[in-house]
């Protein structure tokens, strides 16, 4: 009998900004290996009394067979370990732990096993750190303020997004669940996380077609428009969206016109191209990809099929190089301000030194909140 705690160090909730419906995260340590993990383990409410397997349980099997499959790709989640825990603490710290490491067929045939005697389903994931949540990112500290990201870093996370929905497709895996609490972006590189609403496509039902399309008009409406706009595609200020499986299924369905008024600086190709994606006039993620590297090489990209110009290729690059320089500016604020207000609160400092000291503060945070990148 294996102890929770002999294998898991777990520590404070990381979820606390954005819940999901299903699951509480938490940072943990995997003593195995030592290394830092996201540990993603069903909500205590979905426990049956009867010891039925409810649709929030199966979620878990479903995500992990998916997060296999999609093993490969540099943009999904990586899934180090899954299993079952007997303690039904909302922060687990105790208790006994079965743990299936890369045998996800050994976890998914004992879920029943499990439901019945009220042990709970984890996941160990990789560790994604908060500050490249676009959720948290994209929040704006004050009301009527928004940010965006940059054309070119939409272009390039649309780029990796529509990689990851290709690969997905071929393998008849649809995503869905598009929203900006599971889009992790460090200014460069993509990684999506939570496939628990994903579904693995039955050929036989006739449902096929209609779900390729669903995923593509569900990236243009739940995360592409708000990276470029800043803006929910509800129209309303931006918060954590519902997730539960109706709530996914129905989150933007109604939306079918995407409003790019307020943001007249936009390009009208990449306009043009969401648009399309909302009206639910894209069929496959091909035709999407199609779109935007037409899109893209009006930014300076390249592709075999589109090329762009010699100046703006080189436009493009020095793009590039000065978002670069934006980003460590940022962060060399940020770490400036962080330096200035620990000096302000060392005990015995004098008055001089404490008003200078908030004084600076108050004018990087002020040059913060007018900052070009979210
Ligand atoms: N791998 C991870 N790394 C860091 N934070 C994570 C990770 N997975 C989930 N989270 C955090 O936990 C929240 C809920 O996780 P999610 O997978 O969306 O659960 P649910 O299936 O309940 O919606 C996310 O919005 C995110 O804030
Ligand atoms: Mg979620």
């Amino acid at each position: 009998m294996t102890q929770l705690p002999d294998l898991y160090r777990i520590d404070n909730f990381i979820d606390t900004f954005a819940l999901g419906h299903y699951a509480r995260v938490l940072d943990a340590m995997d003593r195995r290996t030592g290394q830092s993990i996201a540990f993603k383990v069903m909500r205590p409410e979905h426990i049956d009394a009867d010891g039925d397997m409810r649709w929030e349980y199966r979620a878990f099997g479903n995500e992990a067979q998916i997060l296999t499959r999609l093993w490969h790709s540099p943009n999904v989640v990586k899934l180090y370990d899954c299993g079952y825990i007997s303690d039904l603490a909302e922060a687990p710290r105790k208790g006994e732990i079965v743990s299936f490491q890369n045998n996800i067929r050994g976890f998914v045939e004992t879920m029943a096993q499990y439901a019945e005697v009220g042990w709970r389903p984890y996941l160990a994931l990789e560790n994604l750190p908060r500050h490249n949540s676009l959720f948290y990112l994209m929040k704006p500290n004050r009301p009527n303020q928004r940010w965006r990201l940059p054309s070119e870093e939409g272009l390039s996370l649309a780029v990796q997004f529509s990689d990851l929905l290709s690969l997905a497709h071929s393998y008849r895996i649809v995503y869905l669940d598009h929203k900006l609490e599971h889009v992790y972006w460090d200014g460069i590189n993509l990684k999506v996380i939570d496939f628990n609403s994903s579904r693995q496509l039955n050929d036989d039902r006739g449902e096929v077609p209609g779900q390729y399309s669903k995923d593509v008009h569900n990236l243009c409406v739940g995360v592409l428009y708000t990276i470029f706009t800043g803006m929910s595609p509800q129209q309303t200020s931006l918060r954590p969206q519902p997730s539960s499986r109706d709530a996914v299924e129905a989150r933007y369905t109604d939306i079918e016109h995407l409003d790019f008024s307020e943001e007249g600086s936009l390009s009208d190709g990449i306009c043009d191209l969401l648009q399309h994606g909302a009206a639910q006039q894209i069929e496959t993620i091909q035709e999407f990809i199609n779109g935007l590297q037409r899109v893209a090489a009006q930014h300076g990209w390249d592709f075999p099929n589109y090329y762009t110009t010699d100046a703006s290729r080189q436009a493009r690059e020095q793009t590039r190089s000065g978002l670069q320089r934006l980003r460590l500016g940022h962060e060399n604020l940020r770490e400036a301000r962080d330096l200035f207000r620990e000096a302000l609160i060392q005990d015995g400092i004098t008055p001089d030194l404490e008003d200078e000291l908030r004084r600076l503060v108050l004018v990087i945070n002020e040059m913060l909140n007018q900052r070009a990148l979210p």
